[in-house]
């Protein structure tokens, strides 16, 4: 079989690879459709801390299962399933509260483990979910970016009178755009960024109100609104602090981002407005979720969705996806 392989960081081969067997409690999935993240390159170009070489990347996928492991039923052969990336232990302390994604032995499918840019995988039965009739083939390896949308919605419990402002227009402010419109039937949701091409998209993906912060700042642009929930989907360690400032007293914050760099916010900014600060990784068992919400067309994948390539053509498309924000936003590998 064929699958894309980081062979070491910066080295990215569709390699030759034997088809793997699922292990006991796995089932084998043959990828139809998979789609670029930008944690894809991340891994390629050596920028994730978590991940381990050679590995195949891939985290968003559907496909068909066509093997069991033992102890998983052959029922099971011929589902049509999205998989969960996150591998959890079941048993530590995250785990025992709900929250495997933060589990202590986190293994993220296609990070710390081989995923899903390649003809077939083999993963854990229990993150398989199928996927109903309603939701296309070419459209089900989108649940997994819309259940981060839905992981940070259920810490920030957002509200139909809750003024939104989310912070970048890229797939993951839009995702956030999609379930805070669709699903909680917000009235207005403002969102920032810096190319009017992102900011059009987000116009398209239902956000109210569009501004471009590039040159005039945020403060300036909002005329005195005090948005009472904030997404950070931008992730610049300089945003923290402007959205404490721009908030309205009692609002609620959602923190995305994974980077390195300290950000730097006073106690007296935070309390004094007693905002609340969330931050939200991954997924805690949100698949079904966001299945649910396909399934209803509360939210609308394809609005994402740019272009699609084929598995052979992965470094072209990965590189358009990198270096083309502009004109692009899901990049989705035709697989087999
Ligand atoms: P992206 O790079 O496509 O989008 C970011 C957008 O923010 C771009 O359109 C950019 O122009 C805009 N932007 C940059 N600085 C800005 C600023 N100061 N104000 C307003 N807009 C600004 O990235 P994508 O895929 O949407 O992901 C966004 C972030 O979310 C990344 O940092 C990623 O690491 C993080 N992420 C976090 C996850 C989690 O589970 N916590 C999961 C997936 C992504
Ligand atoms: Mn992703
Ligand atoms: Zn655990």
């Amino acid at each position: 079989m064929k699958s894309v392989v980081i062979a070491k960081p910066g080295e990215l081969v569709v390699a030759e690879r034997d088809q793997p067997q699922p292990a006991a409690g796995e089932v084998l999935v043959k990828v139809q459709y998979a789609s670029i993240c930008g944690s894809d390159v991340h891994i390629w170009h050596g920028h994730n801390p978590f991940a381990r070489y050679p590995r195949v990347i891939g985290h968003e996928f559907f496909g068909v299962i066509t093997a069991t492991g033992e102890g998983v039923e052959t029922a099971r052969i011929g589902e049509r399933v999205a998989v969960d990336p996150v591998v959890s232990c079941g048993h530590c302390y995250p785990c025992s509260v709900g929250r495997p994604n933060v589990c202590s032995e986190l293994q993220v499918i296609g990070v710390h483990r081989d995923g899903g840019f390649s003809e077939y995988a083999a993963v854990p039965a229990q993150n398989a979910y199928v996927v109903p009739d309603a939701i296309p083939d070419k459209l089900a390896s989108l649940i997994e970016p819309f259940t981060i949308a839905a992981n940070i919605c259920a810490f920030l419990q957002p509200q139909p009178g809750d003024i939104a402002l989310i912070f970048g227009a890229g797939p993951m402010g839009l995702t956030a755009i999609q379930a805070l419109k669709g699903v909680y039937n917000l009235s207005k949701v403002i969102v920032a960024d810096r190319l009017p091409e992102r900011l059009k998209m987000a116009q398209e993906n239902g956000a109210d109100v569009v501004l471009d912060n590039s040159e005039i700042p945020l403060a300036a642009q909002l005329e005195g609104i005090r948005p009472t929930l904030i997404i950070d989907a931008a992730c610049h360690p300089g945003i923290l602090a402007e959205a404490v400032a721009l908030a309205s007293p009692a609002a609620r914050i959602g923190l995305l981002g994974f980077s390195g760099e300290p950000c730097t916010v006073t106690q007296q900014s935070l309390t004094s407005k007693e905002l609340s600060l969330f931050t939200s990784r991954l997924n805690s068992h949100r698949f079904p979720q966001v299945i649910d919400w396909m399934e209803k067309k509360l939210i609308q994948p394809e609005k994402l969705v740019t272009h699609y390539l084929p598995l052979a053509d992965v470094e072209t498309a990965m590189t358009l996806f990198e270096k083309d924000p502009r004109s692009c936003c899901k990049v989705i590998l035709t697989v087999n």
